[in-house]
């Protein structure tokens, strides 16, 4: 009955995009979700809503006709969990459908309401009807996404996790070198609780990268999708410092790695329930599910290297996400292992026209500096704390997350005089 995505309306009119501007709004859960429209305005808007990443398990069937087309299907068919309704009429005429509404209407159905008029009467009027939201026209795609999501998610609910995923526009150009930093640096300087989580389960090298050779991780999660909850995860993770966890890679080849596109999700949706930032560490790898992570997660880091083979894949990478993610902040593109003696390298500046954004970071080439780290499995700011690179990586834990460092971790030129006036006072 309910089909997948169907749309049985013509596509006219282009969606007022609102920008996500990292927001966070969590996903919705398996629902179906049927919207009936009076305008092609607003079955554009619905149908927009419904390709959104968050909305990515639900589905959603948009027809025309208004509330008097809901009420002559559901005469002979059950209601679906959400219910959307635009309606073009004035007070009385919105209730007056909603009651007819109400008789075929099974309980635990929600309704969510389009109407032109901002009127407060109504909005009451509709409340006391059981309308879980109303929505003003001209609306737009990420308000009915928000709406929707809401519906799923209490306010009292736990936060939930933001996922940034880090994905190199090449093999070997930095992506997880520069994925552990990060999340080291969320973990040391924004004291978040952290998780990397390592896909390149045949090679990754964040066990390494954090001298670490834990016995379980991520393999144990994927290849037992039926145990999967948040305590179970817990167990898979390994503690690298105070507030940074590992969900390691086997980086074994006793088995191949051969997924279906959903084959992460769980270990996402679990990790999401109780870590308030995942860095997921994607390999160089273009299947269903290295493609349903990247599209999926709050944030997106394309690693690349100034050549052209890395700016055509960023390109590409860059252009398909911000098409299948149109509500969200656009992915973020970093330079890295730039200024290597005597190659010829392209400019940051045309890298910058090309892909139509400035990086968020450019990151030089330290061979010596890399290079330690990566032999000690310790992190740039470990290897040489005030270093210029692992201030990049201090930046971009910031950017990524929105979040700025506590004041009291600055710990500024007046923190050990305090100290010691504290201690005279106390005296
Ligand atoms: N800015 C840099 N300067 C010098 N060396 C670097 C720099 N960034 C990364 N490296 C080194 O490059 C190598 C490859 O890094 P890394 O494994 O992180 O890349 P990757 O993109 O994840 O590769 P793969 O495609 O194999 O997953 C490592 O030895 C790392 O230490
Ligand atoms: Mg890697």
């Amino acid at each position: 009955m309910i089909s997948f995505k169907q749309q049985t309306v013509e596509q006219k009119a282009a969606p007022v995009q609102a920008p996500d501007n990292g927001e966070q709004i969590a996903p919705a859960p398996r629902i179906s979700i049927q919207a009936f429209c009076e305008t092609a305005e607003t079955a554009a808007v619905i149908q927009a809503a419904g390709e959104d990443r968050r909305l990515a398990k639900t589905f959603v069937k948009i027809q025309m006709g208004g509330p008097a087309a809901a009420v002559e299907v559901y005469r002979g068919s059950p209601t679906p969990n959400v219910v959307i309704l635009e309606t073009e009429s004035h007070g009385e005429g919105v209730i007056a459908s909603l009651d007819a509404l109400a008789e075929v209407c099974d309980a635990g159905t929600r309704v969510i309401v389009i109407g032109q008029f901002n009127d407060i009467a109504l909005y009451r009027e509709l409340v006391q009807r059981g309308v879980s939201e109303y929505l003003i026209r001209p609306t737009n795609a990420i308000d009915v996404v928000r709406v929707i999501c809401g519906l799923f998610h209490t306010p009292d609910a736990k936060p939930i996790g933001r996922i940034i995923a880090v994905v190199g526009a090449k093999g070997g150009v930095g992506a997880s070198t520069i994925a552990h930093n990060i999340a080291w640096a969320i973990a040391r300087n924004l004291t978040l609780n952290s998780v990397v989580t390592d896909l390149d389960l045949a090679f990754g090298t964040a066990g390494l990268d954090y001298n670490q050779d834990p016995p379980q991780g991520i393999a144990d999660a994927v290849f037992s999708p039926d145990r999967i909850d948040t305590n179970f995860i817990d167990r898979l993770l390994t503690k690298c410092t105070d507030h940074l966890s590992l969900l390691a890679a086997p980086a074994t080849l006793d088995r191949v790695y051969d997924f279906s596109a959903e084959a992460f999700d769980s270990v996402f949706d679990a990790l999401r329930a109780t870590m308030p930032c995942i860095v997921v560490d994607v390999p160089h790898q273009w299947t269903g599910w290295t493609r349903r992570t990247l599209i999926s997660a709050d944030d997106i880091l394309v690693v690349a290297m100034p050549d052209l083979a890395n700016l055509r894949n960023a390109k590409n990478l860059l252009d398909f996400l911000r098409a299948a993610r149109p509500n969200d902040r656009r992915p973020s593109y970093c330079l890295n292992q730039v200024g290597v003696a005597k190659r010829p390298e392209i400019k940051v500046a045309d890298f910058a026209k090309a892909l139509e954004d400035q990086p968020a970071a450019v990151i030089p080439f330290e061979p010596q500096i890399f290079g330690t780290a990566a032999n000690n499995g310790q992190m740039i700011a470990e290897v040489a704390s005030g270093h210029r690179t692992a201030e990049i990586f201090r930046q971009l834990a910031q950017r990524l997350t929105g979040r700025t460092e506590p004041k009291q971790q600055r710990g500024g030129t007046f923190g050990p005089l305090l100290e010691k006036l504290l201690k005279r006072q106390s005296r």
